[in-house]
Order: structure tokens, then sequence, then C-alpha cells
């Protein structure tokens, strides 16, 4: 039977809530006898300041380099306000996607028919929704240098973060699109700012000679960032896939969350380039949310982006295809039957709390096996 390794971090907030549901259906397939799940834990963001004062140890990160697959929960928080900028929690995060190469950053936004009602836009923008945005994750803004706060000879402060993007980051990143537009509407929507951008005009021309020479037959438009957004809220089914930058696919992720009724319901893959020896690729599985200090420790997290980010691990890690889409039928079928944390119940509709909701995937899946 095939054997994984994989090394969980719960993080800070909510994390380790949405973690402890993960840790049930990982040891689910694992009795199942579909695979064997090596567990390892560590500490990142917060609690690894706390207990180390960095956002990941050197052994962790040794740790994650060695693993099948990564699972993250969250980090960030208010008590770490003040700490050092390259301390602060969000570090961690970075780091591990930096230092593992994983520039490809899978995002999903499926609206389940349950939850067309959850989202705030109306039903009909929303049903049978399904898009995914393919965010770049290793480059632009978030790791260009210069990066700093210089203090001038007048006194005031200029701080500068710089955008920056080689043809090689924009090709690779243009071809994951490709490839998964291949095996769904063959679409890709390439979004950047060319009008105001030295950055948006290669990756314009980058990914206009990627489509011409490797993918004539997808069907490739360009949209300028802020419309991308817009219409996002406007008519996202018109998507497949969307392909743009670190930083803009951060933004359009959010939003693209909220068509399918909640930040809570976002799963995302962080995936490396495929080592040409093994076939494979490191791998780190994360929500798209953060730690939500505001409903943390009481029971109200969803954890089903959590959950759906360990079907991804399924599905683009070990190779069970079959597993992946039990799991995604098992969360469809607990929404079908009405179940819903906070998050995505109607105004004063009953909740059921993170726990309840992973005991009921879990139940789901072990019903339909
Ligand atoms: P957030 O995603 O933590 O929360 C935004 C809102 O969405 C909050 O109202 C929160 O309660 C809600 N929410 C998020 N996830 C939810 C879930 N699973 N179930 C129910 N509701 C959920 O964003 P924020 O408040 O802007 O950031 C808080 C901290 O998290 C910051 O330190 C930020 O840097 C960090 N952050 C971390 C990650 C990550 O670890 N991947 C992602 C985003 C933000
Ligand atoms: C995300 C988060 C992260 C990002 C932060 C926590 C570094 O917002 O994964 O969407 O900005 O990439
Ligand atoms: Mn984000």
């Amino acid at each position: 039977m095939a054997s994984f390794n994989l090394l969980l971090l719960p993080g800070d907030g909510i994390g380790p809530e949405v973690a402890a549901e993960v840790e049930k259906l990982v040891k689910w397939f694992d009795r199942q006898g579909l695979a064997r799940f090596e567990v390892e834990h560590d500490l990142v963001g917060g609690a690894a300041y706390d207990a180390h004062g960095a956002a990941i140890s050197d052994a962790a990160m040794a740790r994650a380099e060695a693993a099948d697959a990564v699972l993250f929960g969250a980090v960030g928080g208010p008590k770490w306000d003040g700490v050092p900028y390259a301390h602060r929690p969000e570090a961690g995060l970075l780091r591990l996607r930096k230092d593992l190469g994983l520039f490809a950053n899978l995002r999903p936004a499926i609206c389940y028919p349950a939850l067309a009602d959850a989202s705030s836009l109306k039903r009909e923008h929303v049903e049978g929704l399904d898009i995914v945005i393919v965010r770049e994750l290793t480059g632009g803004v978030y790791f260009g240098e210069p990066k700093e706060i210089v203090t001038l000879e007048n006194g005031e402060k200029r701080a500068v973060d710089t955008q920056l993007y080689t043809t090689h980051e924009i090709e690779r990143i243009a071809r994951v699109a490709f490839e998964l537009a291949a095996r769904r509407r063959n679409h890709v929507a390439s979004a950047e700012k060319r009008n105001v951008m030295r950055t948006g005009v290669l990756w314009n021309e980058v990914v206009t000679r990627v489509h011409k020479d490797e993918y004539p037959g997808a069907r490739l438009e360009h949209v300028l960032a802020d419309n991308c957004a817009m219409q996002l809220v406007r008519n996202p089914k018109q998507y497949d896939v969307v392909v743009t930058d670190n930083l803009f696919g951060d933004i359009l992720s959010d939003v693209a969350a909220m068509l399918t009724g909640s930040l809570g319901m976002l799963p995302s893959a962080s995936l490396g380039a495929e080592d040409p020896a093994t076939g494979k690729r490191k791998a780190l599985y994360e929500p798209v949310h953060g730690s939500a200090p505001d409903i943390a420790g009481q029971g109200l997290a969803n954890p089903i982006a959590m959950l759906g980010s360990f079907g991804m691990a399924l599905r683009y890690s070990f190779g069970l295809v079959e597993a992946a889409d039990r799991l995604e039928a098992a969360i469809a079928s607990v929404l079908a039957a009405g179940l819903r944390t906070r998050d995505i119940a109607a105004p004063g509709a009953n909740a059921v709390s993170t726990g309840e909701m992973g005991d009921a995937v879990v139940a789901a899946l072990a019903k339909a096996a």
C-alpha cells in the first residue's frame, strides 16, 4: 500500500481548530486502507515565534522539504502585531512558499448547489459556479527587492516594495493555467495591469506567446486586473481559469471566495515544479482564509476550506483521485442535508460547530463507503 508522509502545520487562531478536523479525515482515509499516512506536526506562525523566536524553525523547514505534502492551517493575529517585520507570523508561510519553490497556487471557487443562497450575490450569478484562480506565488511584489522603509535626510520616511517578474516566472505559471484549462473548459483569462505596470506589459506578452506557441487550441482573453475584480462580482460564470500575479491573485481569490458563500469554503494547493527524475512535486495545501482572530477559540470556524485542501492533496500529491472525488461528494452531501457553520448559515438559523461539521463529513464518507 502506498505510504505518504504528511506534515501538519496548524499555526494560529482558527488554524489549530480546522487542522483538528482534517486530522479526523486523514485518520479515516488511513483506517480505510486507501493509503498509509504518517502525520508529523510542527509549529508555524506566531506559535513558532513564541517557541523559537522565528515564524518557522529550520527544523520545521527541513521536515517540510522531506514531506510528501504539507498541510497548513493559518497564521497571524493581533498578538504579534508588534514583532519585528522579518519575524511576523506571515513570514513563516512566505518562507515555506519561497524555499519550497511553490510557484503555482490553485484556488478553486466552486459554489455548492446547497449554498447558492449563502453568497452575497444573487443566486443566478453563482449557481453552478466553477472557476479556478491560478495565482503566481513566489514572485512579484511579495518578494521583489528592494523592499524596505528608509528614513530620508529630512526625517521623512520612504517605503518601497518592488514588483518584479522574469520571463521564466511568467512562462511557467502560464503553462500551469493552460494545462489546467485543457482539462476543464479550455478558457484562460489573464489578469494584469499592462496599462500602468511594466510587469503587466511583460506578463501580457509572455502569456500571449505561450498561448500561440504551445496551447493554440485554448481560448485566451486578457483582462485588466481591476476590471477582472468587477467582472467577478458582475458575472463570475464567464470565467474558467483566471491566471494572475501574486498580489492580484491574493485579492481576486478573496473576492472569489464570497461567490461560494464564505472565505471558509476556499481550499488551495501551492505546487512546485515537477522533478523530472521522480515525477514528484513539492506541495503545500492551505485554505485561502486566515487565522480569523475575531472568531478564534469559539468553535465557529468553517473547516470546509481546510478539508477541501486535504482533498486537493489527495488529488495532486497522492494520485488518489477517486478518494478526492468521494471527499468532495461527502462535503456536498453534508451541505445538501442542511448542515451549516455560522458563516454560511442564514441569519438567525441554527449553526453547527467546527467539530460537528468535521464529524458530519467523516460520517458522510463512511456512509458512502
Ligand atoms: P481572515 O481570513 O483571517 O478573516 C477574514 C474574515 O473571514 C473574518 O471575519 C473571519 O472570521 C472570516 N473567516 C475566515 N476564515 C473563516 C472560516 N474558516 N470560517 C468562518 N469564517 C471565517 O483575514 P484577516 O482577518 O484579514 O486576517 C487575520 C490574520 O490572518 C492576519 O494576521 C493575516 O495576515 C492572516 N492571514 C493568514 C492567512 C494564512 O495563514 N494563509 C491568510 C489570510 C490572512
Ligand atoms: C493568503 C494570505 C497570505 C498572502 C498572507 C498571510 C501572507 O493572505 O494566502 O491569501 O498574502 O499570500
Ligand atoms: Mn489572502
